[in-house]
């Protein structure tokens, strides 16, 4: 039976989000819907409400989520009704050509829900990253669903879902630091301060946090930033060269992704050292260089999609890690907000006055 819950959604570009009812349906075979516990407000639901990821309105926005399984479709396996979720956009297929490849990260055919979520005139919402959760319930494919330690707080918990996890993997998976590594974030808000949590995890010595923004380099500090750079007043590329012996980093993760930033990023780094675009750029931006630039300086120039993570392999395991308290993504979490408050906290966002802003049940 289908029924009716509170959501936040996003009509038409730049119009402010609006709390209407939302129809969930009965869920098909595979689908699951889930209790909302825990939805935090990440900068592309703001990229979805101005237009920018595509022109597929009305959005139901939200996606960095945890909560409770509470209704399952006739065929789901993966998990069970009272299971503690993180809700992920990777739910890879195993059949594609990515897939097959063993590079599943990469999976082109990513699964959703099996119906669209309504409002109640019948106009079909479409869900922010295929997840929609800012809403009291959501309708996901079972394997959207990643089961981790109930234990775990879902304020936190959720930011995995996208955010944090993108940045964490930027560091780890895409940007493959390694122990003893120097590397620079530009762009310290939830993403850039996750690649900073990420590169302490895998052993960077040297980790730079570069931001506009003093009060964001000082949040950096807590996820293991060793050094800070103020771009509002330094010079970004000499500071980093500056600080890594003159060599520039090993690996430079832009968490901003502007032209401006990607170019500090490729400058920033050492010979054959290694950029990790993060940031998502808008559709009209573009970069000009010198190709005998990109011939000689070598390296890599990479780009990372939600840290090429899998969530069934990293959800859980970063979970324990924060637990165990190698993790602080308690930090992350600058405040606990309600449903009607995702416009407010957008501003909050804008004002770089939050990593993030969570909204809870
Ligand atoms: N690749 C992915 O899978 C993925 C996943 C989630 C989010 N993202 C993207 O990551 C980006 C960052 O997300 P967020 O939630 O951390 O956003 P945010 O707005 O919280 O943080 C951006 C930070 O960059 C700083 N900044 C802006 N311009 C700068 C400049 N010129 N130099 C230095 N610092 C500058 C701001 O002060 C702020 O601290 C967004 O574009 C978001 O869409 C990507
Ligand atoms: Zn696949
Ligand atoms: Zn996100």
């Amino acid at each position: 039976m289908s029924e009716t819950v509170r959501g936040v959604i996003a009509r038409r570009t730049g119009a402010p989000v609006e709390l209407v009812d939302v129809v969930i349906p009965d869920p098909g075979p595979h689908d699951v819907v889930v209790r909302v516990q825990s939805c935090g407000v990440c900068h592309t639901d703001l990229h979805y409400r101005e237009g920018g990821i595509n022109d597929e309105f009305p959005f139901l926005l939200g996606h960095e989520a945890a909560g409770v399984v509470e209704t399952v479709g006739e065929s789901v396996t993966h998990v069970s009704i009272g299971d503690f979720v993180i809700l992920n956009w990777r739910a890879i297929c195993g059949e594609c050509r990515a897939c097959r490849r063993g590079r599943p990260w990469y999976c082109i055919d990513t699964s959703n829900a099996s119906k669209s979520m309504t409002l109640i005139d019948g106009t079909e919402l479409t869900p922010a990253l295929g997840i929609g959760a800012f809403a009291d319930k959501t309708l996901v494919h079972e394997r959207q669903c990643t089961k981790v330690d109930p234990a775990a707080d879902p304020a936190v918990a959720g930011l995995l879902g996208c955010g944090v996890m993108a940045g964490i993997g930027a560091a780890m998976h895409t940007g493959n630091v390694s122990r003893g590594d120097s590397v620079a974030v530009i762009g310290c808000g939830g993403v850039g301060d996750a690649a900073i949590a990420g590169a302490r995890l895998a052993g960077a010595a040297t980790i730079i946090a570069v931001d506009r923004d003093p009060r964001k380099l000082a949040w950096a500090r807590q996820f293991g930033a060793t050094h800070e750079i103020d771009a509002s007043a330094e010079d970004v590329v000499e500071r980093i060269q500056e600080l890594t012996g003159g060599f520039g980093a090993d690996v430079v993760i832009d968490a901003v992704g502007r032209p401006e930033t990607w170019k500090q990023a490729f400058y920033g780094r050492d010979l054959a050292g290694t950029v990790v675009l993060v940031g998502v750029p808008t559709p009209e931006m573009t970069l000009e260089l010198p190709l005998i630039e990109l011939f000689s300086r070598g390296g890599a120039l990479k780009s990372s999609w939600y840290g090429d993570c899998l969530p069934e392999r990293d959800f859980p395991m970063l979970i324990d890690l924060y637990h165990q308290g190698r993790l602080p993504l308690e930090h992350f979490v600058t405040e606990r907000i309600s449903l009607d408050e995702v416009e407010k906290a957008f501003d909050a966002m804008h004002h770089g006055d939050v990593l993030r802003s969570v909204v809870v049940w």
